[in-house]
């Protein structure tokens, strides 16, 4: 992880209900999505405590010690669980309309304000009488600190697009390595399934993507790949992963999709195999059973695939391989990542498509797979349950029963 420069600004965040808590305590918390801002604030850092509720701006404050992991465990109920002891300097202050000034000021309160930004707030709350405006500066300044703090968004929905590689001033993988994995992806997977400090494992390592992230966003990680491509990674075969059974706590797969790249000669590459044959699936339940079987009960396993359409036929990698994952797995969800700066993305290849009628490869599926905890096994397989709604107003008794007839009546009862 970076260290946080002594000379930026943290923005904690609180509601209405978790204010008093932070002034009864001196204590600011946070939890895992931005567990890095508490882990990185440095005894005697500028921090700031922003009301999300009445938008408003406390400070300033300054840390006591360096932020920690359950400094105080009981604290909101233990949903903040990433902290910093504070203590104020001078009086508390309060500025209102803070929305509009952080805005203006282009501080987002989830990354740490640099220098500029830094010495703004602190003249605004040395002035705050002062017009807030007449302190910006006139030009330039957001963009100052752009590039150091450019990290990217965490997604929302499950349409993921990522017009580049790679993100922030530091590689993640090799954007020349054919079949690199987006960087992007491991990002949010980090921040959405994993805890600081927490083991993450990539079986098929490849350039080394999910290595790169981990490292920076202070995650633990074990690379391996039948041919490494670096000294981080550890040469082994996916089918048989060196670790002890419940062990790691995220696993990250970007497999082949079939014998489409010639990534190595090893003979042991799952990437010879067509996957228009049952064995490529086959070959890849090994590895799916092996990740069941390192990863802990309730964690996430993250698997990148596309579909195939070679030589005017098309086969659903993605709907064979999902069909293996969901043998073993629970699924969290299932995104469409959006393929780009791929070897098809010509004008030749353009023209072939339009020409010879078929779709070149526009997306990757990225299945999103818990292993179930015992206590709660997995559901036994259902039959289809289907419902009922009745559309506009409401229909008289004799209308309804009509309707019912088209509804499967087996599927009903069992429903
Ligand atoms: C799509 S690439 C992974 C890309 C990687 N995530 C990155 O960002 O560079 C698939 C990788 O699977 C590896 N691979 C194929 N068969 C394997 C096996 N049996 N065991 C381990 N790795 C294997 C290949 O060598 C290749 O590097």
């Amino acid at each position: 992880m970076q260290e946080l420069s002594d000379t930026k600004a943290v923005i904690f965040a609180c509601t209405d209900k978790s204010e008093k808590e932070c002034f009864d305590r001196m204590l600011l918390g946070t939890g895992k999505i931005y567990a890095e801002n508490a882990l990185k604030t440095k005894k005697g850092d500028v921090l700031f405590l922003y009301n999300m509720d009445s938008d408003v701006l406390h400070g300033v404050f300054r840390a006591k010690a360096d932020g920690a992991k359950n400094i105080i465990p009981e604290a909101w109920n233990g949903n903040y669980p990433y902290q910093v002891p504070v203590e104020l300097e001078g009086e508390k202050k309060t500025i209102p309309n803070a929305k509009k000034i952080l805005t203006k000021l282009g501080i987002d309160w989830h990354h740490p304000a640099g220098p500029t930004k830094k010495s703004i707030l602190l003249r605004l709350f040395a002035n705050p009488d002062e017009s807030w405006s007449s302190l910006i500066p006139d030009t330039g300044f957001q963009k100052e600190e752009r590039k150091e703090d450019e990290k990217p968004k965490l997604e929302a929905t499950t349409l993921w697009d990522y017009p580049k590689q790679s993100y922030g001033s530091t590689p993640k993988g090799n954007n020349k390595y054919a079949g690199v994995t987006p960087a992007f992806i491991l990002y949010n997977l980090l921040f959405r399934y994993t805890e600081p400090g927490d083991l993450v494992v990539d079986p098929m390592a490849g350039s080394g993507t999910t290595y790169d992230v981990c490292k920076e966003e202070g995650r633990r990680c074990i690379a391996y790949d039948i041919v490494p491509t670096r000294p981080e990674i550890i040469q082994n075969d996916a089918r048989k992963i060196p670790l002890d059974d419940s062990s790691v706590d995220m696993i990250f797969i970007d497999s082949p999709y079939g014998d489409n790249i010639r990534y190595n000669e090893h003979p042991a590459n799952i990437g010879h195999i067509s996957a228009e044959s049952e064995e490529f699936y086959d070959e890849l339940e090994k590895v799916i059973r092996e990740c069941h079987r390192v990863l802990k009960d309730g964690k996430v396993l993250g698997w990148l695939i596309g579909d195939q359409w070679v030589k005017k036929k098309f086969t659903p990698v993605g709907f064979e391989v999902y069909k293996r994952l969901s043998k073993y797995f629970d699924t969290v969800d299932i995104v469409c990542v959006v393929r780009r700066s791929q070897a098809s993305n010509t004008g030749i290849w353009y023209n072939r498509a339009l020409r010879f009628n078929f779709y070149l490869r526009g997306f990757k599926y990225l299945f999103i797979m818990r292993k179930a905890v015992p206590s709660k096994p997995k559901k036994a397989e259902k039959g289809v349950k289907w419902a009922y709604y009745q559309r506009g107003k409401a229909d008289t008794k004799g209308k309804q029963e009509e309707n019912m007839k088209h509804v499967p009546k087996v599927d009903l009862e069992k429903g």
